[in-house]
């Protein structure tokens, strides 16, 4: 897989020209990693258009060659996925490496479970240090032997038996890759595997297993929870896929258009799943100005254009019901929140502390840098808005991809230039976000890396 420059990258953005004009983002990662993935495991050849090409889809592209697909970029943005068929993934030669890839890394935990394989995944700093128990304890209980370091931490190795047991799991918290990694493992496990959700999250998985002809199921039971079954031991279709923008790569280009005096930004072709897009919710209801144009189904997913102009914000009470339609966009609206009047409070979002970085504390610092007054508390933050001078400190990162960009947006709609002490993790989720800034008008600068 690409591996990151050794040394820090520093990188500082000061006020910004409008935001004017059309622009798309790289396609969704959720989905992109799926496609590979399930594209991986299909009879035949799928086409996939919009691929997201940062460092953590790539590294789920390298997995599933080491797994035996054939897998190849045909041109910028276009891949080609021949698959081994379900349950034919071969054991690899050497330890995976899924970098910064949190989503890569459980996904593919699931995808190997119910193959008698013997797997060893790894990654960076920041994703060794991320507990894995949520994934592996429903993947024990279809059978799984896991060799793992103390708090279940990468790297750690993964043995398939020769036959997984179905489950019925009901998943504790709130979390996409956990009910797919069980449903991935359904894959190849015979009988029925089945999802109880007592809180809904997003579905690329379930319309992407549909797509591929698997034998999926959706329901609710009495109590109102979404219940998913899945038949194991059937073969999955290759299918031509396009994949829209990603919202959470978006959701800064959006809350900086919001920010900028002046903006008129349209985002094209964005994904629209309801379970994706509670920061658009949550920043109309603080005032923001935000139309969605041109409504369309592509590959199965509501899409749209988004177009934003430059808007007063006023703070919000973001209830905690919304946390799983908005996960990944709490870095950028605590930047919202930041020029906002009043007092922005969100709750119910201790998953933040679980992210490529503990976000709730890597913002609540960020923002005490740059002027921001902030309440940390263990399951939420409270951000005041409306400083007299915003800017002008410097920001850890800590090989966080969306802490990295919410600072730079808040250096481009701040009184005084911010500095990031370390750009290189933009690469994992979104490389072009640079370029795509500076044809927008945007300017950034290096800086000199901190001395040691
Ligand atoms: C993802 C689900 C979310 C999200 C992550 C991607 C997915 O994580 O934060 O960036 O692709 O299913 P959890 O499932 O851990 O909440």
């Amino acid at each position: 897989m690409p591996s990151m420059s050794p040394s820090p990258a520093p990188l500082v953005a000061a006020s910004a020209r409008p935001l004017q004009g059309r622009v798309r983002v790289p396609g969704d990662k959720s989905i992109s990693h799926r496609a590979l993935m399930l594209g991986a495991l299909a009879i035949g050849e799928t086409t996939i258009d919009g691929l997201l090409e940062g460092d953590d889809v790539l590294a789920t592209a390298a997995a599933m060659r080491a797994f035996g697909a054939i897998v190849t970029r045909t041109e910028p943005g276009r891949w080609r996925v021949r698959g081994v068929g379900v349950g034919g993934f071969l054991e690899p030669e050497d330890c995976i490496d899924f970098g910064n890839s949190g989503t890569g890394a459980r996904l593919a935990m699931g995808l190997v479970a119910s193959q008698a394989i013997s797997v060893t995944f790894t990654g960076d700093a920041s994703l060794r240090a991320r507990p894995m128990g949520r994934i592996l304890d429903p993947l024990r209980r279809m059978g799984v032997q896991v060799l793992a370091r103390s708090k279940d931490r990468l790297p750690l190795t993964l043995k398939g038996p020769d036959i997984t047991l179905p489950i019925e799991y009901r998943v504790p918290v709130p979390s996409a890759r956990v009910k797919s990694a069980v449903l991935f493992a359904g894959l190849n496990t015979p009988g029925i595997t089945t999802i109880i959700e007592p809180t809904p999250t997003r579905d690329h998985t379930e319309r992407l297993l549909e797509r591929f002809g698997a034998a999926l199921e959706v329901d609710r039971n009495e109590d109102g929870e979404r219940v998913v079954r899945l038949e194991g031991r059937r073969d999955l279709k290759a299918q031509p896929l396009v994949i829209p923008g990603d919202p959470s790569s978006a959701a800064f280009l959006i809350v900086a258009a919001l920010l900028i005096d002046g903006s008129d930004l349209t985002i094209e072709s964005m994904l629209l799943n309801p379970m994706r897009i509670g920061l658009i919710e949550t920043l109309v209801e603080m005032g923001g100005a935000i139309e969605i144009d041109n409504r369309r189904t592509v590959g199965g997913e509501a899409v749209g254009d988004v177009r934003v102009r430059a808007s007063r914000l006023r703070g919000v009470v973001v209830p905690a019901e919304r946390a799983p339609s908005m996960i990944d966009e709490y870095p950028a609206l605590a930047i919202a929140a930041a020029f906002a009047e009043g007092v922005t409070v969100m709750n119910g979002i201790s998953e933040l502390r679980l992210k490529e970085s503990d976000r709730i504390a890597a913002l609540a610092a960020g923002l005490g840098a740059n002027g921001v007054t902030v309440e940390e508390g263990p399951e939420s933050l409270a951000v005041t808005g409306g400083a007299a001078r915003i800017g002008g400190g410097t920001v850890a990162t800590r090989l966080d991809h969306r802490i990295a960009i919410s600072f730079l947006v808040l250096g481009l709609a701040g009184h005084a230039p911010v500095t990031i002490d370390d750009s290189r993790a933009i690469d994992t989720h979104f490389p072009e976000f640079q370029a795509l800034m500076n044809g927008l008008g945007a300017h950034f600068e290096r800086a000199e890396p901190a001395a040691a």
